[in-house]
């Protein structure tokens, strides 16, 4: 496909369509349930903080349409990552194996802990960690000492591995979860943007023994800020909630602290907004996958690959996006649109390519160069004044 004008002028009309009457922007949040009584009853309770009901009201709803026994709500998606690599026994001068393609949170939270990120490639498929490439590095890199993971290169220890389900759209997880299983070696699936995505029946962020979730305002619902780490594990959840706590032992009023802590929880504020997001939850997937396929039959037919769900995935379509023919196409794609007011991004700078992470080890990374030059987000919102929509019947408990 060669990319002109007249094709992007028809993209930029269709697109701004799908979004009748606004801005047309990568992905802004839609209050349009019950935002606004709960924040009022939570002002109005004075428990605007990190304690209070919504908190936990927050954790059990979220824990339970994820199908996780335990949910930990936490400041934002990069210190649920961080905890959950903590908790998972990620420490000062260890490895973490992760993608290059992927948000800068996935890696800054390893560095928090003083690890280094390793570097596996992604499929095309899915734009996610490949589980071949998984297997074959850690075949060619990995050697067992006392039944733990080390680098033979480095000598370091494999404390995790952290996977990414990009843009929403799972990878291939059940794979990566043998792999993990084969050398022992922790998995944490970083589900910040997967949350109403399911692999193989199952929900994103329950493959391995913790999940991070985000509630940033670009996400599918939102706290404003917010993050939650899912796991079916009582005492990872119990660690997790203590050291996001302060560490503080519980005690009508005394103030002891057994390790150093971090004050990341949740405030009941942003829960209320939380819970009445939740609630929409259903109804913003079903708008989302809906726009996917309005746009999939849409570049079909202009014989432009648009990202669809990989197989045995059920994607919550969180940001759509095409893949362009090179990256010179990808640029002139980018000031096209943007310069005519319609939003579109590339995909992230790779995490090699960055100064803090050039050093890091990879395999060579074939497929995310591959995609780093041709992926590109189109406007993913879900479009306002739908979410009241009966056509789209959003969870009734959203129009009470
Ligand atoms: C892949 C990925 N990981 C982690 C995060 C961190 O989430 P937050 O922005 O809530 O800290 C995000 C989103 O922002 C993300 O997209």
């Amino acid at each position: 496909m060669k990319l002109d004008q007249s094709l992007m002028n028809e993209f930029i009309l269709f697109a701004a369509e799908q979004f009748p009457g606004e801005g047309v922007t990568l992905h802004r949040p839609v209050f349009g349930g019950n935002e606004k009584a709960y924040l009022a009853e939570c002002i109005d309770s004075n428990f605007v903080s990190s304690v209070g009901a919504r908190v936990t009201e927050f954790e059990r709803g979220i824990a339970a349409y994820c199908g996780a026994k335990y949910g930990v709500a936490t400041v934002n998606g990069t210190a649920a990552l961080h905890i959950a690599m903590v908790v998972a026994g990620v420490e000062r001068g260890d490895e973490v194996i992760t993608q290059a393609l992927t948000f800068i949170a996935t890696c800054n939270a390893i560095s928090y802990i003083g690890a280094h990120p390793v570097f596996v490639d992604v499929d095309k498929s899915t734009l996610g960690m490949s589980p071949d490439a998984l297997r074959k590095f850690l075949f060619a890199n990995a050697e067992m000492k006392d039944g733990v993971a080390h680098n033979k290169v480095t000598g370091r220890r494999f404390a995790a591995c952290v996977p990414m389900h990009t843009f929403g759209h799972p990878c291939r997880i059940d794979e990566i979860a043998e792999v993990c299983a084969e050398f022992d070696i922790p998995l944490v699936e970083d589900a910040a943007e997967s949350l109403g995505s399911y692999f193989k029946g199952k929900h994103t962020g329950n493959f391995g023994l913790l999940g991070a979730i985000s509630f940033n305002g670009n996400k599918i619902i939102t706290t404003g800020g917010g993050g939650m780490i899912v796991t079916n594990d009582e005492e990872v959840a119990r660690k997790a909630k203590h050291i996001t706590t302060t560490a503080k032992i519980p005690h009508p009023y005394e103030f002891v602290h057994d390790q150093v802590g971090y004050n990341y929880r949740l405030p009941n504020l942003n829960a209320a907004l939380g819970c009445a997001q939740l609630e929409q939850l259903d109804g913003f997937v079903k708008i989302k996958r809906n726009l996917a396929e309005r746009y999939s039959r849409f570049f079909a037919e202009k014989g432009v690959p648009f990202v669809t769900e990989p197989d045995g995935a059920t994607s919550n379509y969180w940001l759509n996006a095409i893949i362009l023919d090179s990256r010179e196409e990808r640029d002139s794609f980018l000031k096209y649109t943007n310069d005519r007011g319609l939003m579109t991004r590339p995909i992230w700078r790779m995490m090699t390519e960055l100064e803090m992470f050039k050093h890091c080890q990879h395999d060579g990374l074939e497929n995310s160069l591959w995609l780093e030059d041709r992926v590109v987000n189109i406007p993913s919102s879900v479009p306002m004044g739908t979410s009241n929509n009966p056509r789209f019947s959003v969870n009734p408990a959203a129009q009470r």
